[in-house]
């Protein structure tokens, strides 16, 4: 099985407070985007990489994010307006002979090796998988006017992370069709479900978070000590 994966990481990082773009932020001197990379490149079952990342910060990338950690991909091509776009222009550039791909966020730079096998072996069996977690909190769904419109039951919810893997074809096909259906989303496997694909969740790991949040980088700092500190 050949696996490509690719890592959307064109976002603004507008709920970051600051003008450095997240991905480009170092937590104990390393960018959050390079732990990424890492991570899976250390993951093994990964044989191609995609990085996507801004128009105007390809250059950087190259200086900040690949070169000093002695980082290499197989393909750096510029983002989209919207994470769709970014996902859509990193599965163009996949070798064509690829079997799966799987997508992560370069901004969940704690993915483990299980996980992405364990992702991996589901994508293989049923043609796609989900990183998911069970929702701790209830969640209510409610319009712009903030009255609650429902409550849906916690048992069936689950949050979706990444990584997600997908038949290779068969995400190509979801994302030329939601493209000329216009149909957006903030989720890959989203692009899959509605042409009717099967889907299955892995279960992930609160540890796998997206750094979104300044807060999200002091638990960042907190899990790299103590990792630091495990060795
Ligand atoms: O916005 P959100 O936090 O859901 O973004 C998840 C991932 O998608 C991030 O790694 C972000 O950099 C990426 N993204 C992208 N292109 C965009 C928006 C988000 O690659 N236009």
């Amino acid at each position: 099985m050949h696996v490509t994966a690719v890592v959307p990481a064109a976002g603004s990082g507008s709920r970051m407070a600051g003008s450095l773009p997240k991905q480009f932020l170092r937590v104990r001197g390393v960018p959050l985007l390079s732990r990424t990379l890492m991570a899976l490149r250390a993951a093994g079952g990964i044989d191609a990489l995609v990085l996507v990342v801004s128009p105007d910060q390809v250059d950087r990338c190259r200086q900040e994010i690949l070169r000093p950690f002695g980082l290499a991909v197989d393909g750096l091509v510029p983002g989209g307006a919207d994470r769709q776009a970014s996902v859509f222009a990193g599965v163009q550039a996949a070798p064509a002979g690829t079997d799966l791909i799987l997508v992560h966020d370069g901004a969940r730079p704690f993915v483990t090796p299980e996980i992405i096998r364990l992702a991996i072996a589901a994508a293989a069996e049923v043609g796609g998988a989900v990183v998911a977690l069970p929702v701790t909190d209830t969640i209510k769904r409610a319009e712009s006017d903030l009255r609650v419109q429902e409550t849906p039951r916690r048992e069936s919810l689950w949050a979706a992370q990444t990584p997600q893997v997908f038949r290779a074809a068969l995400f190509r096909e979801a994302h030329v069709r939601a493209n000329a259906e216009g149909f957006r989303s903030t989720d890959d496997s989203a692009l899959v479900e509605r042409l009717g694909f099967p889907v299955r969740l892995v279960p992930g790991s609160r540890e796998n978070l997206k750094i979104t949040t300044p807060s999200d980088i002091l638990l960042a700092e907190l899990l790299l000590a103590r990792g630091e500190a495990g060795r």
